[in-house]
């Protein structure tokens, strides 16, 4: 089998060539028995590949024949002994990962900017996390990953750990020193599982970071939908067998796993998997190329910052992925949100995240200099247009949530009796839901934290500016659920 081919996708045409009869779900039989405003807006060829796992499509679940194919297919082009198609995105991957090496009871080591997908398989498996403080970097007011250091000194603390999660890249394509982390944990029997959620083109380019499979890691959660080519929601799973087993991850992986499994994003899959190993060095280049040269652009932009190579040097800057745009917005004396609202209003452009600093901008093959030019232009008016309070020199002082202590496992926190508190009242208490920004979706309190009333006015900082602050069933957040308090019987 070569790389160019692509068996998914082609075993999927040949069967809507030979046009038969469906019986079967879905219900939509080639569309014919949909809302017609839709079809005709979809296209009948989607519609005839919008299949199920009958007999001679395979099935994402036992994989024997097309889907089979070309998984080992993804797995050459990714350097794993495995690849399991996800249709349930990265998360879905990652919570496979989590739940694959750490059962009740048992340890695993995790950075404390983790994204949402990985406390809920915590929550779900009733592991304990031992949390990791990542690297925070004061200026731009973000974090990064964690150190080598961090992760001997976990490892040292906790022998019985089963397993080690790290961000690489982060959201921001900062990349650790994924490579020696690798050589640490090995060095004590434990897996390294990578959340590549923002790294697929990676292992494509030697100038970009390590992949995680290129570092040596045991397992990787990778979107091919986010910076690969692939439908929205689907990834895959990538495993290096040894300290895990690829049968147990196909175990857990079906059972978090719909059994309507979309062959619209598995064959999209297949084909992105077919683009990255043909041409994915190609495209990088051109990607990374651009993204150069909007870098310099921008930098010349009185009072904006465009992040770059000037950032590695750190113990948790080891590498960086320079098609992602970090673009500091603090000095204008406006918050990221504030950049976001504007470009869309004045510009219909619209930003991968904002924060209270920054804006994220990412460059992907799909790109051209029509799109990046009318980027800088945007960056100049805004630039001019809000001089006047950056000579003012109205700089927000960049506030970020602290790490706060966890009192009890997120398990036994989301199962405990619990009541309904105001928001302002709630420092000291328990908390027993998630609260985040999401994007990017790192928590700032997961369920079995102490309530800190600096991230109490992290969060409070995060509305009034009208960031996306997410997780509460109050979504006002004037309450927030908490551990039940019992009074002392007197
Ligand atoms: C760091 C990180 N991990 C995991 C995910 C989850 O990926 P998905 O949206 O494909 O489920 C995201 C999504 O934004 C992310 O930023």
């Amino acid at each position: 089998m070569s790389q160019f081919e692509t068996p998914l996708f082609t075993g999927l045409l040949q069967h809507m060539r030979k046009n038969p009869i469906q019986f079967h779900i879905p219900g939509h039989k080639k569309g014919t028995g949909m809302d017609p405003q839709f079809r005709e807006f979809i296209g009948e060829n989607a519609l005839a590949i919008d299949l199920i796992n009958i007999g001679p499509l395979d099935d994402l679940h036992q994989p024997k024949g097309m889907i089979k194919r070309a998984q080992e297919l993804a797995a050459e082009a990714f350097g794993a002994d495995y690849t399991f198609f996800s249709v349930q995105g990265t998360s879905g991957a990652i919570m496979t990962m989590v739940m694959s090496v750490a059962g009740p009871g048992d340890k695993i080591i995790v950075p404390r900017n983790v994204h949402k997908s990985v406390m809920s398989a915590i929550v779900f498996s009733g592991a304990t996390p031992i949390f990791i403080h990542p690297e925070v970097d004061k200026e731009l007011g973000i974090s990064h990953g964690i150190t080598p250091e961090a992760v001997e000194k976990a490892l040292e603390q906790h022998p019985d750990a089963k397993g080690v999660l790290v961000i690489n890249p982060t959201y921001f394509g900062i990349a650790g020193d994924l490579k020696k982390i690798v050589e640490i944990a090995h060095a004590h029997h434990v897996p390294v599982l990578v959340d590549e959620a923002h790294g697929v083109h990676i292992h494509f380019h030697e100038k970009l970071p390590l992949s995680a499979m290129q570092a040596g890691a045991d397992m990787a959660a990778t979107s091919v939908h986010k910076l690969g080519g692939s439908m929205t929601q689907s990834s895959v799973l990538n495993v290096r067998e040894g300290l895990v087993s690829a049968k147990r991850v196909q175990a857990i992986l079906s059972m978090l796993t719909t059994t309507s499994t979309s062959y619209l994003l598995l064959a999209s899959l297949d084909v992105a998997r077919k683009r990255l190993a043909t041409e994915g060095r190609e495209l990088a280049e051109k990607a990374m190329r651009l993204a150069e040269a909007v870098r310099e652009q921008i930098n010349a932009i009185p009072h904006l910052y465009c992040v770059g190579k000037e950032i590695l040097g750190t113990k948790a800057t080891y590498d960086y992925d320079p098609t992602k745009l970090i673009i500091s917005v603090k000095e204008l004396g406006l918050t990221g949100y504030d950049v976001e609202k504007w470009l869309r209003e004045m510009y219909c452009i619209e930003v991968e995240l904002s924060d209270l600093y920054n804006i994220l901008c990412i460059i992907t093959p799909g790109d051209t200099e029509k799109e990046t030019n009318l980027l800088v232009k945007a960056l100049r008016h805004l630039s001019e247009e809000f001089s006047h309070k950056a000579d003012k020199g109205v700089k927000p002082k960049v506030l970020l949530p602290d790490i706060p202590a966890l009192a009890l496992t997120p398990r036994d926190a989301f199962y405990s009796e619990t009541e309904v508190v105001p928001f302002e009242e709630s420092a000291g208490r328990i908390i027993a839901e998630f609260v985040m920004v999401y994007p990017p979706g790192i928590p700032i309190f997961i369920p079995g934290e102490i309530i800190t009333q600096e991230n109490l006015n992290y969060i409070k900082k995060n509305l009034e500016v009208g960031l996306p602050v997410q997780g509460p069933e109050d979504d006002t957040l004037r309450t927030l659920r908490v551990i039940k308090e019992h009074k002392p019987i007197q």
